[in-house]
């Protein structure tokens, strides 16, 4: 018997309604605050993640799912939503678009890591991208528009985690900073970080081994080194988060693992720490446009986990709305009157009522107890005596009652 790939989940009818919950908040939240729809294509050209990505990442070295195609292209599942926008962002002339040019997506992301919970090889996110405005009046539009999502579907006791790392002119400096303070303390480090220190120093700050932490806990910040535009970006956006009365810690270690991030970078963590925790991941890409072949150009966005969103809704023990199941289900005895079922089913439908066939082979009993375990609003029994006489039954499931009555009766009955 086949399973289903490692880290991957099939969404079965009863989860549906979180994942139809969760989609159309996302999608009211995100046109509340302008922003627009985008659909990429699950694969994109592997360099598109090379590029963008950054050589040097966990994401591009080991995690993503790369494949030649029959005709010779090396292809990647999408392994982040942001770089297949700015490459669809530049292939469309967006940036012809008045600025900021405001997308959502909700989709499926591919990334070959060790399945636990919270972390799959499949997994979706709602994401947006603002492109074209590097005010940090756009950072805390970000911000906030995850966090009211969050807020607006019940979560609670989240925390925003922000920080700064720079930008082109002023990371240079911190980098060596960085790198002096910890080639006195080499020694010290996880065989991971050892290599870190040699490819990507920044991502030092958030490894969680104890003697990295430890070590970490002393290194220098990124805030304590930023540039006179940096600083000015970082101060404003403090303050705008405040004059929307959203609470922030400022964390030294925040980095993120993708290499395209400048300045503003941020997380929204729920209550239990861990290291798969952040709901939320986000941050400021002034560079990657250009990276891609475009002019510069500033962006900002996040990627939010919907598995990890409903985990936490899970663990808050918040209750979505249930779907609504088939209005009316169409129940019979004996051959003709199961052609008139299927009829009558099929003409409901068309009109707009939504309705299903009761199941073969049970007696009217057994067949009412399907239509209550589906949870339909009412029964039609249609039987011998309804089929000589033209009329039918309707039953009202809710009340356990049920009276006979004619086709256009229970036409207005159910459309009502
Ligand atoms: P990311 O931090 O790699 O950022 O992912 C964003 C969010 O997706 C995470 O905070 C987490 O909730 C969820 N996530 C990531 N990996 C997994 C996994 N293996 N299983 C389950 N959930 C996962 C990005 O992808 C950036 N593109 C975000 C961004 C948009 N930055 C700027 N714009």
């Amino acid at each position: 018997m086949y399973r289903g790939p490692r880290g991957t989940a099939d969404l079965l009818p009863s989860e549906q309604k979180f994942w139809r919950y969760l989609e159309s908040n996302a999608e009211n939240v995100a046109e509340r605050f302008g922003y627009r729809r985008i659909d990429t294509p699950v694969f994109e050209d592997s360099g598109l993640f090379v590029r963008g990505v950054g050589q040097g990442t966990d994401l591009v070295e080991k995690e993503t799912y790369t494949f030649q195609d029959r005709g010779g292209d090396m292809l990647t599942l999408r392994a982040e939503g942001t770089a297949p926008v700015c490459r669809a962002y530049l292939e469309h002339g967006m940036h012809n678009l008045v600025q900021p040019v405001r997308l959502y997506y909700f989709t499926s992301i591919y990334r070959y890591e060790r399945p636990q919970a919270g972390r799959y090889r499949e997994h979706h996110q709602f994401g947006i991208e603002a492109i074209g405005d590097g005010n940090p009046a756009v950072d805390a539009e970000v911000i906030e528009l995850g966090w009211r999502f969050l807020s607006g579907i019940g979560l609670q006791k989240f925390t925003i985690q922000v920080n700064s790392i720079g930008d082109f002119n002023c990371r240079p400096t911190y980098l060596g900073e960085l790198k002096d303070y910890y080639a006195k303390r080499r020694g010290l480090l996880c065989d991971d970080c050892k290599v870190r220190f040699e490819r990507n120093p920044l991502r030092l700050l958030d490894c969680k081994k104890e003697n990295c932490l430890a070590l970490s806990a002393e290194a220098p910040h990124s805030i304590d080194h930023l540039c006179g535009e940096c600083q000015e970006h970082w101060d404003r956006l403090k303050g705008y988060l405040s004059a929307l009365g959203l609470l922030f810690n400022i964390d030294h270690h925040l980095v993120r693992g993708l290499n395209y991030y400048t300045r503003t970078v941020f997380e929204i963590q729920p209550p239990v720490e861990g290291s798969q925790s952040a709901i939320i991941g986000g941050g400021r890409y002034d560079g990657l446009i250009q990276e891609l072949g475009g002019r510069p150009t500033p962006g900002i966005g996040f990627g939010m986990g919907i598995e990890r969103v409903i985990l936490n809704l899970r663990e808050q023990g918040i209750s979505v709305p249930d779907q609504d199941g088939p209005k009316v289900m169409v129940s019979y005895i004996g051959d003709a009157a199961c052609k008139e079922a299927i009829k009558l089913a099929s003409q409901l439908r068309q009109e707009g009522i939504s309705a299903t066939l009761a199941p073969s082979g049970k007696s009217i009993k057994g067949q009412m107890r399907h239509a209550f375990s589906l949870g339909t609003a009412y029964a039609i029994i249609i039987g011998d005596n309804e089929l000589q006489k033209g009329t039918l039954i309707l039953r009202d499931m809710g009340k356990g009652e049920q009276q006979e009555a004619t086709l256009a009766q229970v036409k207005q009955i159910l459309q009502g």
